[in-house]
């Protein structure tokens, strides 16, 4: 990764914030969003004072006019784009799908997968003419059906995968390799936040995984700046499972 310009949406937090400092930790040059600055000028600073190269940029995903001012600050920094990493997500939807308001429903698909889209589309842009690498952070949701009142997410989520073939296939010819990552439990910040107001909720959730635990985000990276790299030229299009088992039954 070294010297290759990355791009992270949702990288304050979570999951994308561990990939800010693993790619940074490859001496990839990484520009991350996010919509809190406090957070994202905290990584930046954690990351500069170690001598490593990233740059906080606030934009809000759902706005195609911030993500295309995030992509061309990307390119007016660093001259390039390489590899993006869209991972801005979360359900903003709870409870059963017929007392959800359209409203309610568009938000979550608003964030999930049309801040996908609107990443999508200027990345490609940016990486027409050399190629370059795609990662969209899906879920098990995006697979398979969930009875917990997460209709939006789950439909959002699908639609990120299929988002993701369709691109990959459009840009297959450019070298701009597109895929999703099927994403399980994973223990960040502000899943353990919602999961700990019940108590025995987390030992529940992990007894119910088929590896009998959660993932961290640590657990996850390692696939991220793989499907980055040189390592993976031949996979597009894919929607991997690194999800402890969870899709397999
Ligand atoms: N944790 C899990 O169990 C789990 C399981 C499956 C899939 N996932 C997926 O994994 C991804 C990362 O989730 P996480 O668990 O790491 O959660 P997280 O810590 O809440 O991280 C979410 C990130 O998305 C950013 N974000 C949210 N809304 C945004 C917006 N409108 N514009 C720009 N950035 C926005 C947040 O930053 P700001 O708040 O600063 O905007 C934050 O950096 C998500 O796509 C999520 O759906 C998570």
């Amino acid at each position: 990764m070294k010297n290759k310009v990355v791009l992270i949406t949702g990288g304050t937090s979570g999951l994308g914030a561990s990939a800010v400092k693993a790619f940074a930790d490859l001496e990839a040059k990484v520009v991350f969003c996010g919509r809190r600055t406090t957070e994202g000028s905290s990584i930046e600073s954690q990351i500069r004072s170690k001598g490593g190269e990233a740059t906080f940029v606030q934009a809000d995903v759902t706005n195609e006019k911030q993500v295309e001012h995030l992509v061309s600050e990307t390119i007016r920094l660093h001259g390039q784009l390489d590899v993006a990493f869209n991972n801005a997500g979360a359900n903003l939807s709870f409870g059963p799908l017929e007392g959800m308001s359209s409203e309610q429903f568009m938000n979550t698909v608003m964030l999930n997968l049309t801040g996908t889209f609107h990443a999508l589309k200027y990345e490609i842009q940016a990486m027409k003419k050399n190629g370059g690498s795609i990662i969209n952070t899906a879920s098990t949701a995006g697979v398979k059906g969930v009875a917990q009142g997460i209709a939006a997410y789950v439909a959002a989520k699908h639609g990120v995968i299929g988002l993701t073939k369709a691109a990959a296939l459009e840009q297959a010819r450019n070298q701009i390799r597109v895929n999703a990552l099927v994403v399980s439990a994973m223990a960040t910040e502000q899943w353990l936040q919602g999961v700990n107001r019940t108590p025995g909720m987390y030992e529940k959730i992990a007894a119910a995984m088929p590896l009998g635990k959660i993932a961290t985000p640590e657990d996850i990276t390692p696939l991220i700046t793989f499907l980055a790299g040189d390592q993976s030229t031949f996979i597009t299009g894919a929607a991997l499972a690194i999800d402890g088992g969870v899709t397999a039954g």
